[in-house]
């Protein structure tokens, strides 16, 4: 790779990063850092990119989901394994429905810093630095908590350590067996309006397993655990660039952060330090597209991204809202393709849906994140275009934070369980509800 290194971003203009007091103090734990061992290993993230690979050509599908930002306090067993557990039933619908292999990828241990559209933040007079996530600063809003502090480096290294700890031993073990899927119901999946048709998916998904096992004559010891791999923003390079390393006999770095880190739609210059970064590391990196995003643009990213065009490595994750996306991401497609570059095209119909109420919460009406999707859908089919998978802000917790939904959820309901900092994220019921109508809409 010409002229990079993984400090080489360091030369190009930053955007959104942390301002710490002390440049000493952030040197000394970033060594720290570096001298840790990794999160993820360089053997996962090229299965993953074989797997990515396979959704370009329509084998596979990419189901990308979690908190916008995690906190430090979400690093406990009900939030990461609620989290899992609906990622485990959406898949189930999205395998049974589409007939295809799901990949399944959280917004999940590392998801910790968040771009912001403002510096700074005001309160009755008050200014301080906006809250930049948990890896950054803290939410309480006084100068001690605002200021920008490298512990934090270590203890969200600590806490992705931890969620995806658990992540490994869940999904390796009996809760992540196919033979079991009530060990993913949530307490309150009876109430659900989606309940009888999940169960029936399962009854159906078991009754084939069994079929499968009778037929070939044994237990079939893959469907004891399942495949999760893990991503987040590659926003706080610092940080990224101490977990990049290199690996005994392969060529080239990794992040070993993360499996697939992303580049957000605010940090996507071309001539700025994110690119700079991210054009040199061997993962499969995703790319947030936008409005205002030119096919000339989206052409030379793609290249700068993706030099040596392989396959599975560069995923364009479109987020252009539901009363955009018909205009803007025709062309796009065009121009990836005249370009002979290979992408794995996925839709976010959350980022370009947000919108404030009267009462000043930031939400997402349910009926606009689906018609994004469902025209995403269309869109690539009538492009000859293949999208190979969704990404989404969601929990498996019981939240009110997005309108709508079977259960039509409305501008006053959002005060019962309104939990996000950040963005609003579908709940439980609402995120099984789109994996349904994913199914419905992909297949005609
Ligand atoms: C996000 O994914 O939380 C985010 C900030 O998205 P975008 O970069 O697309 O705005
Ligand atoms: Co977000």
């Amino acid at each position: 790779m010409k002229h990079w290194h993984p400090a080489s971003w360091q030369q190009k203009v930053a955007a959104q990063q942390a301002k710490y007091p002390s440049t000493e103090a952030l040197g000394e734990v970033l060594a720290q850092l570096a001298g840790l061992p990794p999160l993820v290993t360089s053997w996962e993230i090229e299965a993953l990119k074989l797997q990515l690979a396979a959704a370009e050509r329509g084998e596979a599908f990419i189901l990308q989901g979690g908190d916008c930002s995690e906190d430090f306090s979400d690093c406990s067993s009900p939030t990461i394994a609620n989290k899992l557990k609906i990622l485990l039933q959406m898949s189930l619908l999205l395998i049974h429905g589409l007939n295809r292999r799901v990949i399944r990828v959280g917004r999940i241990a590392g998801q910790y810093a968040k771009p912001r559209s403002e510096e700074c933040e005001t309160r009755h007079g008050v200014t301080l630095p906006s809250y930049r996530g948990d890896l950054i600063n803290g939410q309480a809003f006084n100068a001690e908590s605002r200021t920008p502090d490298p512990v934090r480096l270590l203890r969200g290294y600590g806490r992705a350590a931890m969620t995806l700890n658990f992540i490994r031993a869940l999904s390796d073990c009996g809760f992540a067996d196919l033979h079991h899927p009530e060990n993913w119901d949530l307490d309150f999946v009876q109430h659900s309006p989606q309940a009888a048709e999940y169960k029936r998916v399962v009854a159906q998904l078991s009754g084939s397993l069994r079929f499968m096992e009778a037929l070939i004559g044994s237990g079939n010891s893959e469907m004891n655990r399942v495949q999760f791999y893990t991503s987040h923003e590659g926003l706080h390079l610092h940080y990224e660039q101490a977990l990049t390393r290199k690996v005994p006999n392969r060529s080239g770095y990794y992040n070993l952060s993360t499996h697939l880190p992303w580049i957000g739609f605010r940090t996507s210059d071309l001539n700025g330090a994110h690119v700079e970064y991210f054009r040199g590391i061997k993962n499969p990196v995703g790319v947030k597209v936008g409005a205002g995003m030119t096919p000339a643009y989206i052409q030379a990213l793609s290249e700068k991204i993706n030099p040596t065009n392989e396959a599975g490595k560069l995923i364009l994750i479109h987020r252009f809202g539901a009363d955009r996306i018909a205009e803007a991401l025709p062309p796009l497609i065009e121009s990836v393709r005249r370009s002979g570059i290979s992408a794995l095209w996925i839709c976010d119909p959350m980022h370009g849906n947000t919108e404030a109420t009267a009462s000043g919460y930031k939400t997402r009406r349910f009926d606009n994140i689906l018609s994004e999707l469902e025209q995403a859908f269309d869109i690539h089919r009538r492009e000859r275009s293949i999208l190979g998978g969704v990404h989404f802000e969601l929990t498996g917790d019981d939240v009110t934070e997005c309108i709508g939904g079977a259960r039509g959820l409305s501008e006053a309901g959002l005060e019962r369980a309104y939990k996000t900092q950040v963005d609003p994220r579908l709940n439980y019921e609402q995120a099984l509800e789109i994996a349904m109508a994913i199914v419905r809409h992909a297949e005609v």
